[in-house]
C-alpha cells in the first residue's frame, strides 16, 4: 500500500486525532511525506481536520467507506476489503483469488480508475459519489452460474435500496437497475474456473451505483443517480447481506421478486446478440430469470445470456 492509503486507513479506523509524529513513527516516512500525503488525501475531497499539537481526523461530514463499518453491518461472516482507489475490484478480486485467497470476501473502493462493464465497455467510478465493490462467492452456494448470480444481484440491489430510501427501482433484464428511467447501478458477474478439472471454483459479482454522480461521460447517456441520502457502507453492507441470504435461501421468491421489478415485461424491444439485432415483445421472465421473448414471426424464445443486449423501442 502507498503511505497515502496506510494514512487514510489509520484515519479511517480512529475515532481520535493522530499526530503526525506517530504516523511518520509508524510507517518509517518523514513528517514532510506525512503532511504530503494528507495533504493529496484532502485534494481527493476527503474533508480531514488538522489541528496543531494533534494531528489529523477524518471530520464526521465524510460519508466514507469503512471496512469495519461494513463487516460490522453484514448479517454473514465476511471479510471486507477497503482500497481508496484500485483499477476494478473486480480485477482486485481476480489478483487475491490468483494469490491464493480463500473464503467469501468484498473488495470496495472509493473509485476505480478502470471499472469495466460487461461487453468491454467502461463503468464510470469518480471518487466518492457512488459505491463500487466486489463480492466473491464460492459455487457451492446456489449461485452457481453467473446470470443466476447476475439476476440475484438486481435483486439485491434493489431491494436494499428499498428499505433504505422511498425510491422505486426497476430491473431491466438482465441485470441493469434503472430508476426513472435511468440506469444508476450496473453489474459484472465473472467466474474464476479451475484450468485442470473446468470447475467454477470462484465467482465475482461487481456492483457499481451511481448516488450523486453528475457529470457523466457523454457515451453514456442513459446513466443517472441514485439521489438520495443514503450511508454508502450502510448499502453495500445491506445489499451484501441481501445477496448472501438469497445465495442461500428460497429461489422462488427471489425469482418472484425478480419478475416484479421487470421493466420490460409486455414493452416492444430490440436484443442485439452477436451484431445481429432482432425485434421482439418481451413476454416473461422464466424461473431460471431467462428472458422470454415472442418473435415478429410469432415464434417464442428464452434468452439466457448475459451477452445479449435489449432496447427498449
Ligand atoms: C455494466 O453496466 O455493464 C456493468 C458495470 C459493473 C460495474 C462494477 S463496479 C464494481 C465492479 N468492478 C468493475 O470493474 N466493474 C464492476
Amino acid at each position: 500500500m502507498s503511505l497515502k492509503n496506510d494514512i487514510l486507513y489509520e484515519l479511517l479506523n480512529n475515532d481520535d486525532y493522530i499526530s503526525g509524529q506517530a504516523l511518520s513513527k509508524k510507517f518509517s516516512k518523514s513528517r514532510a511525506a506525512v503532511w504530503k500525503a494528507v495533504k493529496s488525501l484532502i485534494h481527493d475531497g476527503y474533508d480531514i481536520d488538522a489541528v496543531t499539537n494533534r494531528g489529523y481526523k477524518l471530520t464526521d461530514s465524510n460519508n466514507l467507506i469503512s471496512a469495519q463499518s461494513i463487516k460490522a453491518a453484514v448479517k454473514s461472516d465476511v471479510e471486507v476489503l477497503y482500497f481508496p482507489s484500485v483499477d476494478s475490484t473486480n480485477n482486485c478480486c481476480k489478483r487475491l483469488l490468483a494469490d491464493g485467497k480463500n473464503g467469501v470476501f468484498l473488495v470496495t473502493a472509493d473509485e476505480q480508475t478502470a471499472g469495466r462493464g460487461r461487453q468491454g465497455k467502461s463503468f464510470y467510478s469518480p471518487p466518492l459519489t457512488g459505491v463500487y465493490f466486489s463480492l466473491v462467492i464460492r459455487p457451492r452456494t446456489t449461485l452457481q452460474n453467473a446470470v443466476t448470480a447476475t439476476t440475484a444481484a438486481a435483486v439485491a440491489v434493489c431491494k436494499a435500496i428499498e428499505k433504505l430510501t422511498d425510491k422505486k427501482p426497476k430491473i431491466k433484464w438482465v441485470n441493469d437497475v434503472y430508476l426513472d428511467g435511468k440506469k444508476i447501478c450496473g453489474i459484472l458477474t465473472e467466474a474464476v474456473t479451475n484450468f485442470e478439472d473446468a470447475t467454477v471454483e470462484s465467482v465475482i459479482i461487481g456492483i457499481g451505483i451511481n448516488i450523486t454522480t453528475v457529470d457523466f461521460p457523454e457515451d453514456v447517456p442513459s446513466a443517472g443517480s441514485l439521489n438520495a441520502k443514503i450511508s454508502r457502507n450502510g448499502l453495500i453492507a445491506e445489499i451484501t447481506s441481501e445477496l448472501l441470504e438469497i445465495a442461500q435461501g428460497d429461489y422462488n421468491a427471489f425469482i418472484a421478486y425478480y419478475r416484479s421489478h421487470s421493466m420490460v415485461i409486455g414493452e416492444k424491444i430490440k436484443f442485439i446478440h452477436n451484431a445481429k439485432v432482432t425485434a421482439a415483445t418481451a413476454v416473461a421472465i422464466d424461473e431460471t430469470g431467462g428472458l422470454e421473448v415472442e418473435l415478429e414471426n410469432g415464434e417464442h424464445t428464452v434468452l439466457r445470456s448475459g451477452e445479449i443486449s435489449i432496447r427498449r423501442f
